[in-house]
């Protein structure tokens, strides 16, 4: 079921060869921060293994909560073998990802930092899911879900690629707020995604947040204008039934004519310059520290 979730092979169990994969980032994220800190990138394999599989988990069940179908332009889990199929492939990934980090030095270390996340992981989706009923809807409120649901694993990605390279747990800390804000300015570039993204790109479905009315980051920056649109998207929102097309089509219009979608990218240079400023810092390493700037320029520039 993971493999399937994974793209690697078909249902009838033939290998994937061209499949849309995962970007990688939380793994990615663990490896350069060991290199910042001078560690040898190879103590890093089981903390970016696991924050990957924590992070495929975390998407097993958050497609089945949002009942959405298409993942890496593939059917999610649940649509394809039902529910209990998506909800055990995510617990088996997330103790997979315990697992990991056990088998290696620093465990004591590591495994709490993993665990602490995860919690706050689940807190951050629990609310997104509070929201999705528009009744929550805030700037603020969305800013806890996008630290929650998407800093939280990202600050925890760059906190263990840190102690594995051996840092002091200050060095580590710094990392892991570069982390941090990282995570948040992903998840600003998602929502914008999520509402003027092309589904043939991001591999999900386009204006799914939308039609069931979930108070993402563009949403709250709308409604937070004072403004006639901000009225009209809120009375959309308490409707008590998912939008249909034309509604989404209008309720993305208003929230373009307030400037919600600039709100929301200028919010994400912001916490990528906060992400920076930590990461420098951080005292890393010249060349870690010039991939770690690629990697946060790329991710508030992608299309995917
Ligand atoms: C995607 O948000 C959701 C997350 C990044 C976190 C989901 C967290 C959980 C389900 C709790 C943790 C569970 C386990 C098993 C570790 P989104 O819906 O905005 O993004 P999307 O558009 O990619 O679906
Ligand atoms: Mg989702």
């Amino acid at each position: 079921m993971a493999g399937l979730h994974f793209g690697w092979w078909t249902d009838e169990g033939e290998a994937l060869t061209s499949r849309a994969a995962s970007k990688s980032v939380r793994p990615a994220l663990a490896l350069l921060a060991c290199q910042a800190v001078a560690g040898d990138q190879q103590a890093a394999r089981g903390p970016a293994t696991a924050v990957e599989l924590v992070h495929n988990a975390s998407l097993l069940h958050d497609d089945l909560i949002d009942r959405d179908r298409l993942r890496r332009g593939r059917p999610a889990l649940w649509a394809a073998k039902g529910d209990p199929a998506a909800l055990l492939a995510g617990d088996a990934l997330f103790f997979a990802a315990v697992q990991t980090l056990t088998d290696v030095p620093d465990a004591d270390r590591t495994v709490p930092v993993l665990l602490a996340a995860v919690q706050v992981l689940i807190e951050g989706e629990y609310l997104d899911t509070l929201m999705k009923a528009g009744t929550e809807a805030s700037e603020d409120r969305a800013m806890t879900v996008a630290a929650g649901k998407t800093g939280a694993l990202l600050a925890c990605a760059c906190e263990l690629g840190a102690i594995a390279g051996g840092a002091q747990p200050a060095r580590a800390k710094r990392l892991r707020l570069f982390g941090h804000h990282l995570g948040i300015a992903f998840q600003c570039v998602d929502d914008v995604l999520g509402l003027w993204g092309e589904s043939a790109d991001t591999g999900k479905p386009t204006l799914s947040d939308l039609r069931s009315r979930k108070v993402t980051l563009p949403v709250a920056a709308a409604m937070a204008s004072n403004t006639p649109q901000a009225q009209a998207l809120r009375a959309l929102y308490r409707q008590d039934s998912p939008l249909g097309a034309e509604e989404c089509q209008h309720g993305r219009k208003l929230i373009d004519q307030v400037g919600g979608k600039e709100a929301t990218l200028r919010r994400a240079r912001r916490h990528t310059s906060h992400a920076l400023y930590h990461l420098a810092q951080s005292g890393p390493e010249p060349a870690a520290a010039a991939d770690l700037t690629a990697l946060a320029n790329m991710l508030i520039s992608r299309d995917h």
